[in-house]
């Protein structure tokens, strides 16, 4: 059965797990000289409406390493425009293995995916960014030495990469914390949805950054406007000022937190250079993960390799 990873409801706890244990053994295996061709002869579209450096060149770099080629396809092949999503999506899928799509909106690739035959993964919606939440869980892993009974605390937006963060926080055990002025704070909608899918998950929302970064063995935060949002960049600069992750702010969490971001940041506004230039930033090492992460979600989707499932 094809299967896509379009939010992180699509895989189980287990199979989270898997794709993490996969993605660390591949990243040690490079760092050995090794680069197993699991993937040869398989295909990757890359389906990008916006902008991407990370996303874009660790996906082609990660099945270019299992032996697999890709193509980069633009807004210019007109899904949606120069045809209807499902043709497109039907003809597509006939030639490649996996379509990895970065959209506007988030139903169009949830169209693609209903009408694709092959595997679809999302590389960033308005909604979701499923790949960077993988890579974020690897990178926390690894300073951490083990994922449960962490504390990951997000200082900004409930934008995409923090609802992905949240769920993926909730299905490997670890606790998570957004501070964020109210009116940008999750909503309802999405809080019922981890209420149902996730009972046990105690998502907390604060309006003070410094009770979230506390007790927490890393500290996270994501531009203040996200792609699209550029119109409403000075309201929310003036919002979330109170929430700029600096010296100040991380001396308050425990002298071993982490520092993540998913990057592009904006230096100045949601984090200072001290932070991200400084001893905790584990930016450099969670962007490389990125490519680590999606060697072991390709080679897990499309169910190469010893072992997979
Ligand atoms: N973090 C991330 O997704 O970066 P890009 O927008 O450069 O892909
Ligand atoms: N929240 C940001 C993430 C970029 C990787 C955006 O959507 O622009």
């Amino acid at each position: 059965m094809t299967r896509n990873l379009i939010t992180l409801f699509d895989l189980s706890e287990e199979e989270l797990n898997r794709v993490m244990t996969i993605s660390s053994e591949l990243k040690k295996q490079l760092q050995e000289g090794e680069r197993p061709a699991l993937l040869q002869g398989y295909g990757m579209a890359l389906l990008f409406e916006k902008p991407s450096l990370r996303t874009r060149v660790s996906f082609e770099m990660a099945i270019s390493q299992l032996g697999g080629s890709s193509l980069f396809l633009g807004d210019d092949v007109g899904w949606g425009s120069r045809e209807s999503i499902k043709d497109f999506s039907r003809v597509l899928s006939q030639y490649v293995d996996v379509i990895v799509s970065r959209s506007t909106a988030h139903a169009k690739v949830v169209e693609l995916a209903n009408h694709a035959s092959c595997s679809v993964i999302n590389g960033l919606t308005d909604y979701c960014h499923p790949c960077q939440a993988l890579a974020d869980l690897l990178t926390l892993q690894e300073h951490c030495g083990e994922l449960a009974g962490q504390r990951l605390a997000y200082v900004g937006d409930a934008n995409n990469v923090a609802r992905s963060l949240a769920v993926m926080c909730g299905k490997l055990g670890v606790d998570f914390v957004l501070a964020a002025p109210q009116q940008y704070q999750f909503d309802e909608e999405f809080l019922a949805l981890i209420a149902k899918q996730l009972p046990d998950f105690q998502l907390q929302q604060t309006s003070d950054p410094r009770e979230a970064v506390e007790k927490a063995s890393a500290v996270y935060t994501d531009v203040w406007a996200s792609m699209g949002q550029e119109k409403e960049a000075a309201d929310r600069a003036a919002a979330f000022e109170p929430f700029q992750v600096n010296a100040a702010l991380m001396s308050i969490a425990p002298s071993d937190s982490g520092f993540l971001h998913c990057l592009p940041a904006r230096r100045g506004q949601e984090v200072t250079d001290e932070v991200i230039d400084g001893e905790q930033s584990l930016v450099i090492q969670q962007a490389a993960n990125r490519m680590h992460a999606q060697k072991g979600l390709l080679v897990w989707l499309l169910n190469r390799g010893k072992g997979s499932q």
